[in-house]
């Protein structure tokens, strides 16, 4: 595949994940690599333009992150971003140093709008700032192209030779033009077509796919999540029957979920694939009884999943490929990527490899963000609340009940999270049609519109996760004219970015009302509601 990309080198950065994200919303593929990577294998990869990202380190320090003369002089358009703005005028012969003060936060900056960067926006406006180095002296060749009270630099620019600076942040939104400047970069300055869609992915994927499997059988390890689910999709469209789904039901899942995902992948299904649904609820209820420490339940429930899974597998017999959803997130994390490697606390199918007789892995979504899979979703015409679901852990309601698990409380905690859930989507519903953008207007729409109007267009309330939890705590309450002595549920609601920080979202109080008297009347075993305002740090978003 001849696909145009543009190359993000990462400096270990914060930012890194969300520069690639922001070019690919102009249409235009972009992959991070480490600043360790070497120059002939960027040069092989033959990108239209290449972006570094902002860092930890001074330039000036020894033993700094850095680059070498030559990827400015390769005739490829270069954009430095924050640290690699200021390494671009290191390297290039100008002067780093630091600043009597850090400048850091909305920023008012002025533009010289002649400047192909600065095509199109106004002559101020705000930025985001965090640094505090400044360049002090350009580079041979530079001249500045926009600036702050504090900085004379906040933009410099090589036009002949195709390099740009850029002292602040476009890829965050609190930069009002961000989006503009990027589109700039790399649809004007980099001439790139902007020919990458979802629609052109799932088709060459399929392409990919069919040529790469032949008649073989594949093995998928179906979660119910959007990322398994988006695969099973991409691979029943490529290989039909030659795929087999193994959905493991923990009886630890949401409401329904289970019925849900069997409906879309089952035998009434819209999907030709071989579906095995594994109902093993008694068997992780029998391992969990009496156990309260949290670990140990993650412990047993992964545990029980492999050998689940072992079993199924077995039964199947060799398979020619196991098919995975790790997505480009999980390779960049891994170290695999970029430079700044999270640490994955936690993986869901820790092992399964081992335990299953393969020949190869295949990952087709391994190049996607979260976003550009739900798109994918929709393309492949899965249902939205299926798309558009929130994250959900591996060991599910298992730890979202505080103490030991038993079928009754798994029961309280499915029926208190649907009403929740039910209650809080009507909201965003209503929200939503006031707002001209309703369900039914939404069906019409395209893959990449409706996207937007369906997942993008939320109230500002809306949380990126939330679900009810069961706290093991009892207490007294009166129902009628009787004591009542039951649990109380926990109502958690998040607004986050990358689920690392969060804080607690602000779902308008009438909603939460109906839901806790929904609760309290619907749900039998339940007498008192709490909502929980915790941030993280120091609450994690799970309460185990
Ligand atoms: P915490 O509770 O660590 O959660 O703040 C952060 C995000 O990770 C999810 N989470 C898990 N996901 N297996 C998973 O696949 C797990 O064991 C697990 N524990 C937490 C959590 O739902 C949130 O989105």
């Amino acid at each position: 595949m001849n696909q145009e990309k543009v190359i993000v080198i990462d400096f270990g950065g914060q930012y890194n994940q969300l520069v690639a994200r922001r070019v690919r919303e102009c249409n235009v593929y972009c992959e991070i690599y480490s600043y360790k990577t070497d120059l002939s294998k960027i040069k092989e990869m033959n990108p239209k333009g290449i972006i570094l990202t902002g860092g930890p380190n001074s330039v000036y320090e020894e033993g700094a992150a850095t680059c070498s003369k030559e990827l400015f002089e390769m005739g490829i358009p270069v954009l430095g971003l924050c640290y690699g703005a200021q390494l671009m005028s290191h390297v290039l012969g100008g002067k780093v140093e630091r600043a009597a003060n850090r400048e850091y936060g909305k920023t008012e900056t002025s533009f010289d709008t002649t400047s192909k960067l600065f095509t199109g926006i106004p002559e101020t406006s705000i930025v985001w700032m965090s640094h505090f180095d400044y360049i002090s002296k350009l580079a041979p060749g530079f001249k500045s192209v926009a600036h702050t009270d504090n900085c004379p630099v906040a933009a410099a620019e090589n036009e002949d030779a195709k390099l740009y600076a850029i002292q602040f942040h476009p890829e965050v939104l609190h930069t009002q033009y961000g989006k503009e400047i990027l589109f700039n970069f790399v649809r004007n300055i980099c001439a790139c077509e902007g020919s990458w869609r979802m629609d052109s992915f799932v088709e060459t994927q399929i392409k990919d796919i069919r040529e790469k499997v032949g008649d073989g059988k594949v093995l998928l390890a179906l979660s119910g999540g959007v990322d398994s689910s988006v695969l099973a999709a991409l691979l029943a469209k490529a290989i039909g029957p030659q795929l087999t789904c193994v959905f493991v039901d923990h009886g630890l899942l949401r409401k329904n979920e289970g019925d849900e995902v069997e409906e879309v992948f089952g035998k009434s299904g819209n999907f030709d694939v071989n579906f095995v649904r594994v109902n093993a609820k008694d068997r992780y209820y029998a391992k969990l009884a009496g156990v309260c420490e949290p670990e140990k339940k993650r412990k047993i429930i992964g545990e029980e999943f492999i050998r689940v899974f072992e079993e199924e597998a077995k039964k199947i017999g060799a398979v020619d490929f196991l098919a995975q959803g790790t997505i480009y997130p999980d390779v960049v994390e891994s170290g695999l990527g970029g430079e700044s490697a999270v640490i994955k606390s936690h993986h869901n199918v820790g092992g399964l490899p081992d335990f299953v007789d393969f020949k190869e892995i295949i990952e087709p979504l391994r190049n996607l963000f979260k976003d550009e899979v739900r798109k994918a979703g929709l393309e492949l015409g899965l249902p939205e609340y299926l798309v558009f679901r929130q994250p959900f852990p591996g060991p599910g309601l298992g730890i979202r009940i505080i103490g030991d698990v038993t079928e009754e409380k798994v029961r309280i905690v499915q029926d208190a999270d649907a009403i929740y859930r039910e209650e809080v989507a009507l909201a965003a519903e209503e929200w939503k049609k006031q707002n001209g953008i309703g369900a039914e207007e939404r069906s019409a729409l395209s893959v990449s519109e409706r996207f937007e109007a369906a997942y993008n267009s939320n109230p500002s309330w809306m949380p990126d996760q939330y679900f009810a939890a069961l706290t093991n705590m009892r207490s007294v309450g009166v129902m009628g004219d009787e004591r009542t002595y039951d649990y109380a549920v926990a109502l958690r609601a998040v607004r986050t970015v990358d689920f690392m920080t969060a804080e607690a979202a602000d779902i308008p109080f009438e909603v939460l009302q109906k839901v806790m008297s929904r609760i309290i009347n619907e749900v039998r075993g339940v007498n008192r509601v709490m909502y929980d305002l915790t941030s993280k740090p120091p609450g994690t978003i799970e309460m185990e």
